[in-house]
């Protein structure tokens, strides 16, 4: 096996993912410090004048410099051991996030959800990810929620948090056709799959006209994150929360100021090492 990965804006992800795809029998994209790594995972190294052609129109598309892709050899490997060893399960608030039916969640009120991430993000170690389980954990304390949207599903993992703490619906939309079939793969794998619609779409194009939600679940990044502020707004109803999340501590004055600009009002934060999860409410009479 081979892995080729470019580095580029996290915007222009998508395209490079769609780019690498024809080479690969796997493509996968993670945060990689200010901008996203994607990986593609070959049988055989790709020829190079084909590589660099695809990469170009993509770069051209994006309206950025082509990336230099980095060529690797993968050492012969049980893959399924592999796997296993490095996604060991990981416990967040009340979730247990586990990957195979090999791992057996522990009694005691946990909240078990078995993930398959190869092909999207959202495997549940990412702090991003993290603060927004936090923050389901706090608010289903509280309250409970009837209608949920999850912008930029990834794998899926919020989408089946949520309507594993409450009988909700929820829509599930991403830009990543991948992320989109992982979700309903994983919404299948764990029961909710009735009660969850996963859509392929940018921001709120990809959900239904007409629907509105009492919770909002965005982990994206600053960038999308302030400019969907007013279609999020007008898709919520009074007392609704949105909780933002791919945040930076640095990016939390601009997403903060997009979403009071819209009458929402901060209710909670959740810290985790240089990331912050914000949980934002529409006032009741707003
Ligand atoms: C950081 S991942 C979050 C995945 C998962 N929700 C989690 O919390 O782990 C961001 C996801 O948003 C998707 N995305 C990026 N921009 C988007 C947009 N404008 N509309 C919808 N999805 C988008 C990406 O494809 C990616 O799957």
């Amino acid at each position: 096996m081979w892995t080729i990965s470019v580095v580029v804006p996290g915007e222009a992800a998508g395209l490079f993912q769609l780019a690498l795809e024809p080479f690969c029998v796997a493509v996968a994209a993670e945060i990689h410090g200010p901008h996203w790594r994607v990986t593609g995972y070959c049988e055989d190294p790709p020829a190079t004048g084909a590589l660099d052609a695809a990469l170009g129109v993509a770069a051209a598309g994006a309206g950025i410099a082509p990336p230099r892709p980095m060529l690797a050899a993968l050492p012969a490997t049980d893959w399924l051991a592999e796997n296993r060893k490095s996604f060991p399960p990981v416990r967040v608030g009340r979730f247990y996030i586990h990957r195979t039916h090999h791992d057996r969640p522990p009694a005691g009120g946990r909240i078990a959800i078995r993930l398959d991430a190869s092909l999207a993000f959202g495997s549940g170690t990412h702090a991003s990810t993290q603060g927004v389980l936090v923050a389901l954990d706090a608010l289903a304390r509280r309250r409970r929620f009837r209608r949920v949207l999850d912008l930029g599903t990834g794998s899926g993992i919020l989408a089946i948090a949520a309507a594993k703490l409450w009988p909700a619906r929820v829509v599930a939309t991403d830009i990543e056709p991948n992320s989109v079939r992982m979700t309903r793969e994983n919404a299948a794998a764990n029961g909710v799959m009735p009660r969850i619609a996963a859509h392929v779409g940018p921001g709120l194009r990809a959900v239904p006209r007409g629907l509105r939600f009492d919770l909002v679940l965005a982990n994206i990044q600053v960038r999308p994150l302030t400019s969907l502020a007013p279609a999020i707004r007008r898709r919520i109803g009074p007392g609704a929360h949105v909780v933002l999340s791919g945040l930076l501590r640095a990016d939390e004055a601009e997403a903060l100021a997009a979403y009071r600009a819209q009458g929402l009002v901060l209710a909670a934060r959740h810290p985790l090492g240089d990331w912050v999860t914000l949980v934002m409410r529409r006032l009741a009479k707003a």
